[in-house]
């Protein structure tokens, strides 16, 4: 099994290629008819060992590796930071490396601080995948987020996309960021200036301070959620009024061209962020980027588990 992959890790969008991106946006687009089977599996990662090792919380993303991992035929593990030793006063990296002498051939890691996963590539042999560190990058949401896309308007190059809401905390904005404009989109970010990292335009976006502007005539809104578990002090007056003026809802959505689509990464705070009607409505495409995170991941441990992906760079 020669899949022509490189790279030994998964540590961010900001270190791939347009051409290794669209590698993975292509073996996931195949790895997605796996699950549309009535027998959901394939025997592709027989004997191979995924470790999920996730410091917080998450739905989508713990799952959906495990998923993936399942249907490849792979054994998973999950660990917790309130079930390990970690409790007990050992260190990250010795649990990493504790891990690693059990001989897996991934660890998915989840971290709040920005770089684990990377100090984890440093100290253990297997791959590493980030699954989101800090309020730095969350690259298989990217992913999933570009395969969405492409999937529904058959192109990426060319599109424009406004990010909106809490960018200076989102690790999903920065992951996007690099992603879509790769790819040849091109990148709004709108949200109280609080919100906005000084001197955002130099990774190529253009950024709004009014939500109605940025959404003007884009192919793709996304809505950040409020990331209040990264927050260190007030950013905002208060949720009623951050809703009212950064919150999409069906009244600034007429702004927006008739065939837009909405993304969210989820979970979202519906009222806040986001309105009912329009997460739940005829633009919304965020199950579609919850379906994606599936193949997205069969495909990056398919990638990164084959041979011919002996090269140590990250
Ligand atoms: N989008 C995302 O990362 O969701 P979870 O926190 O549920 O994994």
């Amino acid at each position: 099994m020669n899949n022509g992959w490189q790279k030994r890790h998964l540590l961010g969008i900001q270190g791939l290629s347009a051409t290794e991106i669209e590698q993975i946006l292509t073996t996931a687009a195949s790895m997605k008819e796996v699950s549309q089977r009535p027998i959901k599996k394939v025997p592709t990662l027989r004997g191979k060992t995924v470790v999920n090792l996730f410091f917080e919380p998450s739905t989508r993303t713990r799952t959906s590796f495990e998923i993936a991992a399942k249907r490849l035929s792979a054994d998973t593990i999950n660990l917790t930071a309130n079930t390990s030793s970690l409790t007990k006063g050992e260190t990250l990296v010795d649990t990493a490396r504790t891990l690693e002498a059990m001989a897996p051939d991934v660890i998915v890691v989840r971290h709040s601080v920005s770089g684990v996963p990377h100090l984890l590539a440093r100290w253990v042999r297997c791959s590493v995948v980030n699954a989101g560190d800090g309020m730095n990058e969350h690259p298989t949401q990217a992913l999933l987020d570009l395969m969405t896309v492409k999937e529904r308007k058959g192109k990426i190059q060319g599109l424009k996309i406004a990010i909106v809401g809490d960018v200076a905390h989102s690790r999903v904005a920065r992951s996007n960021i690099w992603g879509f404009t790769k790819m040849g989109a091109s990148v709004r970010v709108a949200g109280p200036r609080t919100m906005l990292p000084l001197e955002i335009e130099r990774l190529g976006v253009e950024a709004f301070d009014r939500v109605e502007s940025a959404i003007e005539g884009v192919d793709i809104i996304m809505m950040l959620r409020l990331q209040l578990e990264r927050q260190d002090g007030a950013y905002f007056p208060s949720t009623r009024e951050y809703a009212r003026f950064f919150g999409l809802d069906l009244q600034k959505l007429r702004q927006a061209r008739p065939d837009v689509m909405i993304m969210h990464p989820g979970p979202i705070h519906r009222g806040i962020e986001i309105a009912t009607e329009v997460a739940d409505g005829p633009y919304s495409v965020i199950l579609e980027q919850v379906a994606n995170g599936v193949a997205i991941r069969m495909a990056l441990l398919y990638l990164l588990l084959g041979q011919g992906n002996e090269d140590t760079n990250p």
